[in-house]
């Protein structure tokens, strides 16, 4: 399963990197809803998912500040699409990487990790994040070559979606910005485009969506949903940081529903909590009918999903030979 790469750091120069970033937002109408909302296409990142832009940042943060070395290992507890973009990094810049993941993560993420390259070491306990997060610092007390990203307590996380992901959105927005609504993993997406939106337009309402199964910051108690990538059963430091409005919550079945629409219907072939975020938008559209824009965020590509829920029951092909 180990796979050690030999080019040295940055040799390549990292061409891919270029690619993350600068996404575009476009108008999705609903017209029996009667609303049109505004997604950022953060499934075009080159690791296909929004964690390209933390996992840029923080490596040539290291490299800036000097933390990084030829044999420093990159060490990072994840659900996936930041292992994903760690790894794509690592690639690129001839990093070795080390992502430890819930033994319950798709298949399809721990393939991608694998052939970029990247050690994974999976941990059961029910997948809970907390036990990754403790082996992790265990293993970074014992070699001092791991360097640990912290994405959930990073303040580079929210910083670089603040001064990148909402600096475009602001950039993009056809006029004047009414409503921001996502999902939160880490929360450092919620918290820095909201920042970035609200210095800009400060009557903008910034909303966290919420899987309705999962609402936290509603106070419920967490309990099993289906939109990966978003609430992992506990609010994030990064989110106190927020400048939140309320929340919004999005039911497992609402997600999946908006999610095949967003296939279906517009050709977007982005993940369960890009359907989620979706429905929260048009939802808000209607009820609030701001002024200003809505904005939401497609945080990642469905090819990530074809051994989950979403996928499920679907034939592998509706084509007949002839
Ligand atoms: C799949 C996925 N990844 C990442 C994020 C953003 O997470 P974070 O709060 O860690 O910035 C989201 C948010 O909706 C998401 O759906």
């Amino acid at each position: 399963m180990t796979t050690t790469t030999t080019v040295s750091p940055s040799k390549t120069g990292a061409p891919v990197l270029h690619l993350i970033g600068n996404t575009p937002l476009i108008p999705l109408l609903f017209p029996a809803e009667g609303v049109t909302i505004f997604a950022k296409c953060e499934f075009l990142n080159p690791s296909g998912s929004i964690k390209d832009r933390f996992a840029r940042c923080v490596i040539e943060d290291a490299e800036q500040r000097g933390l990084l070395t030829p044999d420093s290992i990159i060490l990072e507890c994840t659900s996936g699409n930041t292992g994903i973009a760690l790894s794509m990094v690592g690639a690129a810049k001839g990093y070795r990487v080390t992502i430890l993941m819930s033994e319950q993560a798709s298949h399809e993420r721990r393939q991608l990790i694998h052939r970029l390259g990247a050690e994974l070491i999976l941990f059961g306990s029910g997948g809970r994040y907390q036990t990754g997060i403790d082996l992790s610092r265990q293993m970074a007390a014992k070699d001092r070559r791991y360097f640990l990203p912290r994405q959930f307590e990073n303040p580079l996380n929210a910083a670089d979606h603040e001064h990148g992901t909402g600096v475009e959105i602001v950039r993009q927005a056809p006029g004047p910005i009414g409503v921001l609504v996502t999902g939160y993993g880490t929360g450092g997406t919620l918290a820095g485009t909201g920042k970035a939106i609200k210095a800009h337009y400060p009557t903008a309402r910034i909303y966290a969506m919420e899987p309705a199964e999962a609402a936290l910051l509603a106070g419920e108690c967490p309990c099993c949903h289906t939109i990966e990538g978003v609430a992992d059963g506990f609010v994030p430091p990064l989110l106190r940081d927020a400048p939140l409005d309320g929340e919004v919550k999005v039911t497992s079945a609402e997600a999946m529903t908006m999610t095949r629409r967003l296939h279906r219907e517009y050709g977007l072939l982005v993940g369960t909590s890009s359907g989620a975020n979706v429905a929260a938008a048009v939802r808000l559209a209607r009820q609030l009918r701001p002024a200003g824009a809505v904005v939401t965020l497609l945080c990642d590509r469905a090819e990530r999903y074809f051994s989950t829920a979403l996928f499920a029951g679907d034939p592998p092909t509706t084509g007949e030979a002839v």
